[in-house]
């Protein structure tokens, strides 16, 4: 494993993850026969916003039966409920094992094995043919890759023509950095924010067309308000990032806020067609 591999997976190690969740679940008195997305919803979907704002996303195309790739799926909220609500066949890769294992597990409690897999690889060397799928799905992964060209190449590679890739990323508006710890960096090593008019320059330089995009920070800024609103109340939940994200949640959570507040970085998601080639 190349040494940038091993410094992301270092970034998201999380040791008996799924076992943890289990035993969360159990606690809070849930049948382990009988699980829900819903009793994992918490802590499955590792963005601003969560599983909300991949519904909404989902809801701006026709997605239904769709062959999706999602790109750095952590431990794979988002393609369950694309595989659950879309009828879609959902392939998760990430480089983080323990992700991985856990995405298969949290999918066999759920009943949604059969349509989603999920394999360690990297995002910058996708092991799957030219054309393999209809839609690639992306949230908050780029923001650990500095080769962004080789990243959106291979995205083009895989998708067929007309394919579409749907993404809701953190960009930097100007030269300052956020502070650290963030999400997904306890340093500037792993954090690679770039902007959005060089992402835009990429894709369209692969051939790719602007569908519709859509600024996403205010929304964002209201949503972490509230949390630390409920975290000040009520304490952190029983089954939620902090799974993920251990002691440092607050503080990484405190800095995408003050970050968004004073205008270094933004929030946008989007949609981007491939054209035929
Ligand atoms: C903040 S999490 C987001 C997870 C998931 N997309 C979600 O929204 O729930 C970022 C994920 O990207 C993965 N990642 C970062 N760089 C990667 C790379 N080069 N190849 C594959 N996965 C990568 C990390 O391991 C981590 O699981």
């Amino acid at each position: 494993m190349e040494q940038y591999d091993t410094l992301v997976e270092n970034q998201y190690y999380t040791p008996g993850l799924f076992e943890n969740i289990l035993e969360r679940l159990k606690q809070q008195e849930v049948d382990i026969s009988k699980v829900s997305r819903g009793n994992i919803a918490g802590v499955d979907e590792f963005h601003v916003r969560g599983a909300e704002v991949s519904l909404e996303l989902a809801k701006e195309v026709e997605l239904k039966n769709s062959k999706v790739l999602d790109v750095g799926c952590g431990i794979g909220g988002p393609s369950r409920m694309l595989a659950d609500q879309f009828n879609c066949k959902v392939t998760g890769i990430d480089l983080c094992q323990e992700f991985i294992r856990t995405a298969r597990g949290l999918s066999e409690i759920v009943g949604l094995q059969y349509n989603t897999e999920f394999l360690q690889a990297s995002a910058l060397d996708l092991p799957f043919n030219k054309g393999s799928f209809d839609v690639v799905w992306t949230q908050h992964v780029q923001m650990n890759i500095n080769d962004k060209g080789k990243f959106y190449s291979e995205i083009n590679r895989v998708l067929s023509d007309q394919g579409m890739l749907i993404y809701y990323d953190i960009f930097r508006k100007n030269s300052a950095d956020v502070n650290y710890p963030v999400p997904w960096a306890d340093n500037s090593s792993v954090s690679f924010l770039g902007t959005i008019k060089n992402m835009n320059n990429i894709l369209i330089e692969l051939g790719f067309n602007k569908f519709h995009t859509t600024d996403q920070t205010s929304k964002a800024i209201l949503f972490l308000s509230d949390l630390f609103e409920k975290l000040k109340m009520n304490g952190p939940p029983k089954l939620g990032l902090n799974v993920l994200m251990g002691k440092s949640t607050g503080e990484k959570l405190l800095n995408i806020l003050k970050g968004l507040e004073e205008g270094k970085i933004v929030l946008q998601s989007g949609i981007y067609k491939k054209q035929n080639q």
